[in-house]
């Protein structure tokens, strides 16, 4: 199955993660996300973001297999 940003990734980031990381990037842009991917699987890896609950292993696995896949939109 392939992945999309549009229909897989965005959904992922809610309103407040997007609000919360304006000033940084965008969360709800496809070039934005994808210039900083590895910066954002790494607070995800890490679990110190989103700064209030971390990812379940199952998002931050479809988030890595995304980038693995070439970042589609
Ligand atoms: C899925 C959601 C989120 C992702 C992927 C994310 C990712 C990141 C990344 C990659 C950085 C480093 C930015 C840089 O230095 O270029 C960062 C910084 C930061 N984020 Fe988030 N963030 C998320 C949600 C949040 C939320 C919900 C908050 C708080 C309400 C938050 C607060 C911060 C703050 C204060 C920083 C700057 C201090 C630091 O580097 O730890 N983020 N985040």
């Amino acid at each position: 199955m392939t992945l999309s940003f549009e229909t897989d990734v965005k959904p992922l980031f809610r309103e407040g993660d997007r609000r919360a990381m304006r000033s940084f990037f965008d969360l709800w842009s496809h070039d934005d996300v994808s210039e900083h991917a590895d910066a954002i699987l790494g607070r995800l890896q890490r679990k110190d973001m989103p700064c209030d609950r971390a990812w379940p292993q199952e998002q931050v696995d479809l988030f890595r297999r995304w980038i693995e896949s070439g970042k589609p939109n």
